[in-house]
């Protein structure tokens, strides 16, 4: 199960996400917001981290204006690697290097095309499951 949220900023983005989702027979739980009302980021990031940490989602994808507030507020979480991806190469690399668990996107800097080549690449590359790469993520959460 994916868990999916934004703020206003991604509020747009998301819709399109979630369109993408649906055709690909992804299940997802949205967690809002739902609309382009101003609303705080770090509560929806946190909605999203409680359902990974929690054991409901195994993944998510964090959506505001820019990625880096939604983002910096899950990465406060231990056990969330929340990865800001703005192109496919980092949104692969951080999946097979940093066993990532969280996508976060910037609604305002992507296009929606290239966003979705970026939710693909990140939901279908696996983990690398390298010793090098297990060992770096061990020390992360130390
Ligand atoms: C909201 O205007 C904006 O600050 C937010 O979406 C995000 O870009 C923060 O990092």
């Amino acid at each position: 199960m994916l868990a999916i949220a934004c703020d206003h900023g991604g509020y747009e983005l998301k819709k399109e996400i979630l369109k993408h989702l649906d055709k690909r027979g992804i299940a997802y739980r949205d967690f809002g917001c739902d609309s382009t009302e101003a609303v705080d980021y770090p509560i929806y990031a946190r909605k999203v981290t409680d359902a990974i940490t929690g054991g409901e989602c195994e993944r998510g994808i964090l959506i505001c204006g820019t990625g880096i507030g939604i983002s910096i507020a899950a990465n406060k979480v231990k056990g969330i690697r929340a990865a800001l991806c703005t192109d496919c190469f980092t949104a692969e690399a951080t999946r097979q290097h940093n066993d990532a668990n969280i996508l976060a996107l910037g609604g305002r800097v992507v296009g929606p095309g290239l966003a979705l080549k970026i939710v693909d690449t990140f939901l279908d590359t696996p983990f690398s499951n390298a010793e090098r790469h297990k060992h770096r993520i061990e020390l992360i959460e130390q």
